[in-house]
């Protein structure tokens, strides 16, 4: 099987969630909060379900971790074999109050390398994808980051984290890039934000994430020429590809100017 099949298999996949989750916002949704805080609907539970079934039964030797069914970190120790990484409905409070900015987000890891993405946004049929070394791509047109060179004119995306007891270094970050930059978005779909930076609707984009939120849309945005990084130290024991604290992404021109912002707000 190559990778192009797996990609293929990804779209078709992708779509088909996509139709079960906007039929799902059509029914009645029921809205529930994990610990208390992160909410989730009977939509996300459905296309976890969908999503996986479909894998078991194209490929079952395969592992599986997502954010709803399979929450097991631990699998990313199995990257060295085949590994999906699946946020079912990544803008999940987006999607509960009725707005258009959520994704299907499918990664596939093979031999510790990400090497197929697919982000869909069903509401505007938006298909973003990308195998590794063969480019990315928005509904099969080529795509790339934007060239903007200049902090002042650079429009930077990010989120906040759903349990608020650590704010002031967010707030700090919050106010360097505010002060230097054009402006900011809180979108509110992490793998949106990622795939929208890669296709030139934004500059740059930072936050502290979960690793089925932008598996797949790093890809996307790697492909489409942008640098991925992390404004903090990665731990030695993890790999870069999948630490979701502090990650950093933007043309290779900006990202060591946002860095040094991002790392300034640290100290202050
Ligand atoms: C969330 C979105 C959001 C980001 C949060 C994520 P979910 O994912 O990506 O943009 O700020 O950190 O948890 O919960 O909607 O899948
Ligand atoms: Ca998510
Ligand atoms: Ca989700």
């Amino acid at each position: 099987m190559t990778t192009t099949n797996i990609l293929e298999f990804a779209k078709q996949l992708a779509r088909e969630t996509g139709k079960q989750i906007l039929s799902d916002r059509q029914a009645s949704l029921t809205t529930s909060f994990k610990e208390g805080v992160e909410m989730v609907t009977n939509a996300d539970i459905n296309a976890d379900r969908l999503i996986m079934s479909r894998i078991k039964a194209a490929y079952p030797e395969h592992h599986f971790l997502s954010e709803e069914g399979a929450p097991d970190l631990s699998l990313l120790t199995r990257a060295d074999e085949s590994l999906w990484i699946v946020d079912p409905i990544d803008g999940t409070v987006n999607f509960a109050h009725g707005h258009s900015q959520s994704a299907v987000s499918l990664a596939y890891v093979e031999n510790s390398q990400l090497s197929c993405g697919v982000v869909y946004n069903p509401f505007t049929d938006e298909m973003f994808y990308a195998e590794k070394g063969a480019g990315a791509y928005l509904n099969g047109e080529p795509i790339e980051v934007a060239r903007e060179t200049e902090l002042r004119k650079a429009v930077i995306a990010t989120g906040f984290p759903y349990i608020k007891s650590n704010l002031g270094p967010i707030i700090r970050r919050v106010e360097s890039v505010l002060t230097q930059c054009a402006d900011i978005r809180r979108l509110g779909s992490a793998a949106l934000d990622i795939c929208w930076l890669a296709m030139g609707r934004l500059d740059g984009y930072y936050e502290s994430l979960s690793v089925w939120d932008f598996a797949a849309a790093q890809l996307i945005a790697k492909e489409a020429g942008a640098q991925y990084g992390h404004f903090s130290q990665v731990p030695k024991d993890i790999d870069p590809q999948f630490y979701d604290q502090d990650i950093l992404i933007a043309n290779p021109v900006l990202y060591p100017k946002l860095l040094k912002v991002l790392q300034e707000a640290e100290r202050h």
